[in-house]
């Protein structure tokens, strides 16, 4: 369920017109409706009934502060990859004590940082990462609180990109590896073993996949607790899905219910890490269409704004902003790049020409974070609506901001 409704024929995000927005900030803009994220963050928070939760938003999905600082003050904690999303949640006013650090190659600097700024958990994805968390954590003479990120092998039937809890994925440890780490931490000085989580992919729409990630989840718990070690809570990661054409889904009430009834009687906490989730369906993207060309709309907005399509020849639909009774003729809506797998949509029907307004639904998450600056374009701006009011949130980059870090050896 979004805020981006037609008013008389045209395209509104809560209760501002798209094309006003266009006329103040230009295209290609990303425009994200506060409300959405609010409705989808709480939709999470709200659910949890048997256990206590805590939801991590995936900072990787969408990560301008402004939008933190949204998903902050719906009680949200964060689930980061890098240093610099550590950096960006600090400064959207994130408790640390609610930050997850994951991911798969955690530089020393990275964990120090993690470590100063006293996080939550680091998720754990290979034995020599312990073992260097160990010895930065021995180095600064603290104690480093982590997750063991286990593979449960579950193939979560989605995209292979984003299929991350197979044997085969370079994520987590396995099974049998895991007990091994879980071992060394009880017998750490350093290391602090706080919790165990797993994620198995992305844009998952079958409730039995999470469903099987639980239980060898609270298998997993039940021998790491035979080992002697206390966890305060269980991480089922993110990956619930969202509807981008027909895709039936699964709502947050019910996954929550769902792990609820797996983790009956356990006294852990809850943590889920949703992006996707949350963040989709309340952000679009506005283009102006520059050329019509026989079957091709070309906007100014082109594969270096919006990834998706050509990576994972993803589907995103298109609504004109403003509707008119003209017959619709198919389309693909393609970008200015030098590149055939330049693409935004194919074969959608529009009744759009030479500088109308198009908006490309479903990119708040994974969308202006995956931009770039190929071809040498500048990024969208990114322009945030709370009700009948619009904000500026990220400028549009210039020319000076493609250059401005190059230096020339011989001047
Ligand atoms: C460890 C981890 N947690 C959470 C997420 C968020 O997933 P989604 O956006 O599908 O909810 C990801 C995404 O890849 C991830 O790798």
């Amino acid at each position: 369920m979004d805020y981006f409704n037609y008013k008389q024929d045209v395209l509104f995000a809560e209760e501002v017109s798209l094309k006003d927005i266009a006329d103040e900030h230009g295209t290609p803009s990303y425009v994200y409706s506060r409300a959405t994220l609010e409705r989808h963050a709480k939709a999470y928070t709200n659910s949890f009934k048997a256990m206590d939760g805590l939801v991590c938003f995936s900072v990787k999905a969408l990560s301008n502060i402004s939008i933190l600082k949204v998903l902050k003050d719906c009680n949200c904690g964060f689930d980061i990859v890098s240093g610099g999303e550590l950096h960006r949640a600090l400064l959207a006013g994130a408790d640390p004590q609610k930050i997850i650090f994951s991911g798969v190659g955690k530089s020393e600097a990275e964990m120090a940082a993690g470590i100063e700024q006293g996080i939550l958990s680091f998720n754990i994805e290979s034995e020599s990462e312990l073992m260097r968390l160990e010895r930065v954590a021995a180095e600064m003479k603290k104690i480093a609180p982590i997750a063991i990120r286990f593979n449960p092998g579950v193939d979560a039937g989605v995209h292979e990109f984003t299929k991350t809890g197979r044997k085969s994925d370079k994520f987590g440890v396995s099974i049998e590896d895991t007990i091994g780490l879980v071992k060394h931490c009880i017998e750490s000085k350093y290391l602090s073993m706080v919790g165990l989580t797993c994620h198995i992919g992305s844009q998952i729409t079958e409730l039995e996949k999470f469903e099987q990630a639980a239980h060898q989840s609270l298998k997993m718990l039940c021998e790491v607790e035979a080992l002697g070690a206390t966890l305060n809570f269980i991480d089922m990661g993110g990956g619930l899905g969202v509807t981008y054409m027909d895709e039936k889904t699964i709502q947050p009430d019910e996954l929550i219910q769902c792990y609820e009834r797996v983790f009956q009687g356990r006294s852990e906490r809850l943590i889920v890490e949703p992006g996707r989730s949350i963040s989709a369906n309340a952000g679009v993207m506005i283009t102006k269409v520059e050329y019509e060309k026989e079957k091709f709309l070309i906007t100014d907005a082109a594969m270096n704004d919006l990834l998706r399509p050509a990576l994972y020849q993803a589907h995103h639909d298109v609504w004109q902003v403003r509707k008119n009774n003209l017959e619709p003729k198919n389309y693909n809506v393609v970008g200015p790049i030098c590149e055939t797998g330049d693409f935004l949509a194919k074969n959608v029907a529009l009744s759009a020409g030479e500088g109308d307004l198009l908006a490309i639904k479903t990119v708040g998450a994974y969308g202006f974070v995956m931009s770039s600056n190929y071809n040498s374009r500048p990024r969208a701006a990114e322009i945030l609506v709370d009700k009948d009011q619009f904000s500026l949130i990220r400028k549009r980059e210039d020319f000076s901001d493609l250059t401005a870090l190059e230096e020339q050896p011989n001047d």
